[in-house]
């Protein structure tokens, strides 16, 4: 899934060009390369579809000319993940109807790949395995550090089975419930990767969003075939704006955990990318910028032209400097650069 802004990442991630895109790491790669190169290590490249807004072609047979455009699914509306996942699935499933499929975001951070695709394999197989009359859907499950309000949190029992039963999944709650499952401490943050087979997402579907599956169902014939992207044009938008995580997830009665091996971080926002790269004695981080400091501590510097930086008494901000913006913000503050964009989009247009 690559369609998505990134907006708590603006201005370095736009509506032009999303942080999926951008190599936000320093890494060498972007983000949606190290994802594919992640994911097929387990799935063959030629099976792996990307799902993303058609004003982005261009970056994906850029970044991933591996991907054949008949991989690459445009969608002409933004509409969150749920119309994107069952597009896929119904794709996969007229390919193989016992296809399991993997779903990933384009935009996390996986260190060690190897405890990744173990996991991974867990998941496979406890699909594959799956009698029950509402099949599994598995999702990966990250042990929760502080009440994030931006996550999916997922109760589950006291199993000792490497894929635990979920008792209860809430998306993105608000700050005094978050703190309250933390002190419960049977939750885990939902990772944003699913494993399912494609019959068991499409009949949850079927189940709990009924009006998508039989706008998406009437094209069956169409999908994989060269009248797909016509079929899509006429109907994609008609779709409900809704995330898999309010529309299935929430509601299905047979959801499984595993509990994550790997790091993690889903690169969500500024102080995110604080988190993960290396800090100086004054625990700032400076990235593309060669920077003069005084007294500055805890602060994330970033340059997108390797400008020269000059901080006096600044303690734990968010400097960016983009092409066309400067952010200057408490990291405290994070979450609030998504309504500023929102705020300047208003006032300058839209980026
Ligand atoms: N193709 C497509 N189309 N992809 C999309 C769209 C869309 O309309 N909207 C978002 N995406 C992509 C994003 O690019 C990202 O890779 C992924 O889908 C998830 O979307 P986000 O918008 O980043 O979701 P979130 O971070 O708010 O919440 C999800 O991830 C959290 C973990 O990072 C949920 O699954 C939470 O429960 C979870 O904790
Ligand atoms: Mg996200």
């Amino acid at each position: 899934m690559a369609g998505g802004v990134g907006s708590r990442f603006w201005p370095l991630s736009k509506a032009s060009y999303p942080k999926q895109f951008h190599d936000i790491l320093g890494a060498g790669e972007t983000l949606i390369q190290r994802t594919f190169g992640r994911l097929s290590q387990t799935v063959p490249s030629e099976n792996v579809l990307v799902l993303t807004n058609e004003k982005y072609k261009g970056l994906v047979n850029e970044q991933l000319p591996e991907v054949r455009d008949e991989n690459i699914v445009l969608e002409p509306a933004m509409r969150n993940t749920a119309p994107c996942i069952l597009l896929a699935a119904l794709k996969i499933y007229k390919a193989n109807p016992d296809g399991v499929m993997i779903v990933a975001p384009s935009d996390h951070w996986i260190e060690n790949e190897k405890a990744f695709l173990t996991d991974l394999n867990t998941a496979f197989e406890a699909c594959a395995e799956d009698a029950s009359e509402e099949k599994l859907l598995v999702t990966l499950g990250i042990e929760p550090t502080f009440p994030h309000t931006g996550y999916g949190y997922i109760q589950y029992n006291a199993s000792t089975a490497a894929v635990k039963g979920v008792e209860a999944f809430k998306e993105k709650p608000d700050y005094e419930t978050a703190k309250q499952f933390l002190a419960e401490g049977n939750y885990s943050w939902n990772a944003g990767i699913f494993i399912w087979s494609a019959r068991a997402i499409i009949e949850a579907f079927e189940k709990y969003l009924p009006e998508m599956y039989a706008l998406f169902n009437s094209g069956f014939e169409a999908l994989n075939t060269e009248a797909e992207q016509q079929f899509i044009l006429d109907n994609y938008a008609k779709a409900e704006n809704i995330s898999i995580d309010y529309g299935i997830l929430e509601k299905s009665g047979h959801v499984g955990v595993i509990p994550a091996t790997f790091d993690w971080s889903d690169l969500g926002a500024w102080g995110a990318l604080y988190d993960n790269l290396e800090k100086d004695q004054d625990k700032n981080v400076i990235v593309n910028a060669q920077t003069v400091l005084r007294e500055a501590q805890g602060n994330l510097i970033r340059s997108e032209k390797g400008k020269v930086v000059v901080v006096e008494g600044l303690k734990d901000y968010i400097v960016v400097d983009s092409d066309d913006v400067l952010v200057i913000i408490p990291k405290a503050k994070e979450q609030d650069v998504k309504i500023i964009r929102a705020e300047v989009e208003q006032h300058f247009g839209a980026d």
